[in-house]
């Protein structure tokens, strides 16, 4: 069931006409479904159940407070990467206590907000990072529930951008020192050895490599059994894909079912963070068409949406699908149009980057002023935005049904420079 859909021609984002949005809103605008949120989120609970388990959503592919306090309400944990993602949980009705801090690369101070907030586990990503937070708890007087992130080495077979689980990422543990950290962490008052951890990939069509990584935990949960060392929880990290294009993942269901089958003998509890398949095919980024043009190579689709609200297409190559919010009927073709009334498009942003695109050679019977619509960018498109060529952050809205909410106002152009100064009196205002 698709809750972004068309009728008479016209998509609708749940009950209302994104058209409707666009007049009442402006453009550039993010456009989340709550129901499609809420349906996904019923998905891994039920992969899950029978099984203690804890859904700890990626915080970074959309931070939305409104879709965490969605989130947050449904019972589900978190998977936050920075202090910033932690206090944004907080913000939004969640709690520490049902969070795991992930990250390479943790500074103290995030260590010492995680630990005073009662974090659920912190994933270590570096022998040096397990003293550090050692050290940490040590002067707060308090034991630090971790886990090792371990570096399975297994291929996720997905973007290499988007790769994580191969000896040459930065990421986890190398797997052979797990045995020797975790002897550390047991004899270590002020650390506690509350999981296994490992986070091999994101946007995996298929469940191979992740069964692949589950028995490679397991084996380690084993082993650290027998040396007297019993985890509570394995977490499987995120990384289920979505549908861009034709990509055909396993459902949450499918793909949890192995892993599921795998753990059943051992008394653990699952953790996964999903990130994508949570929240992609939730939102859609709504753009003006503002200009067509032609060389004599290419047609281009000049659009007010950019890579500085969604820089997916530019950086990773990422094909998103672009569809418009009114479809044209044939006989209102453009001359020079295909038998299906289409012109091959390069949809292209108004930033000063050849790289600036949403997508090209799409096929697409479109005038100047209609409105276009990219799939799929509820994941990694607002969390990645910038104020790039000065160019505010647009607008979210969360759609119920027929109802509508503003979730972020659009940013005004004197928001993007409040902080800073200008320096007047050099002399005057140098501090030794
Ligand atoms: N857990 C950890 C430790 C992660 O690093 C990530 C994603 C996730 C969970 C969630 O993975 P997901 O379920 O969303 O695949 N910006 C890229 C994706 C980067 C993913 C980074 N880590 C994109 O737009 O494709």
């Amino acid at each position: 069931m698709d809750y972004f859909n068309y009728k008479d021609n016209e998509l609708y984002a749940e009950d209302i006409k994104v058209t409707d949005l666009v007049e009442r809103y402006g453009s550039p605008l993010y456009v989340y479904s709550k129901a499609t949120l809420v349906r996904h989120l019923k998905a891994f609970e039920d992969a899950l159940v029978g099984k203690k388990h804890l859904v700890c959503y990626a915080v970074k592919a959309n931070s939305s407070l409104s879709i965490l306090n969605i989130i947050a309400k449904s019972g589900c944990g978190f998977d936050v990467v920075s202090k910033g993602e932690l206090m944004r949980v907080i913000a939004a009705g969640g709690s520490a206590d049902k969070a795991i801090f992930s990250g390479v690369g943790k500074r103290e101070d995030e260590i010492e907000f995680a630990l005073t907030h009662k974090i659920l586990c912190l994933d270590i990503e570096s022998e040096s990072e397990m003293y550090k937070v050692e050290e940490v708890a040590a002067r707060l007087g308090v034991v630090a529930p971790v886990a090792l992130r371990v570096n399975p080495n297994v291929d996720a077979k997905t973007h290499p951008s988007i790769s994580t689980g191969l000896k040459k990422n930065k990421f986890g543990i190398a797997f052979e020192e797990a045995q020797r950290l975790y002897e550390y962490i047991k004899n270590s008052p002020n650390l506690e050895a509350r999981g296994i951890a490992c986070h091999i990939g994101s946007q995996m069509t298929s469940g191979g490599p992740i069964i692949e990584a589950t028995d490679k935990l397991i084996a380690l949960y084993h082993d650290l059994a027998a040396q007297g060392i019993v985890v509570k929880h394995i977490d499987i990290g995120g990384g289920l894909g979505v549908t861009y294009n034709d990509e055909t993942p396993p459902s949450p269901n499918e793909y949890m079912a192995a892993v599921i089958q795998r753990l059943k003998d051992i008394d653990v509890e699952i953790i996964c963070e999903p990130g994508r398949a949570m929240v992609a095919n939730a939102g859609i980024l709504v753009t003006k068409v503002l200009y067509l043009k032609s060389n004599s190579e290419r047609n281009f689709c000049i659009v007010d949406g950019s890579m500085s609200d969604l820089i997916r297409p530019a950086l990773y190559n990422s094909w998103m699908n672009i569809i418009p919010a009114f479809k044209r009927p044939v006989s209102d073709a453009l001359e020079g149009s295909d038998q299906h009334g289409n012109k091959l498009y390069d949809v292209v942003g108004p930033i000063c980057e050849s790289d600036d695109y949403l997508g090209k050679e799409r096929h697409l019977n479109v005038r100047e002023g209609d409105i276009l619509v990219v799939r799929g960018a509820g994941a990694y498109g607002s969390t990645m935005s910038s104020n790039y060529n000065s160019r505010p952050l647009c607008a979210e809205i969360l759609v119920e049904g027929a109802r509508a909410f503003v979730i972020r106002e659009r940013q005004q152009e004197e928001d993007m420079w409040a902080n800073e100064r200008i320096i007047t009196d050099y002399e005057e205002e140098f501090e030794e």
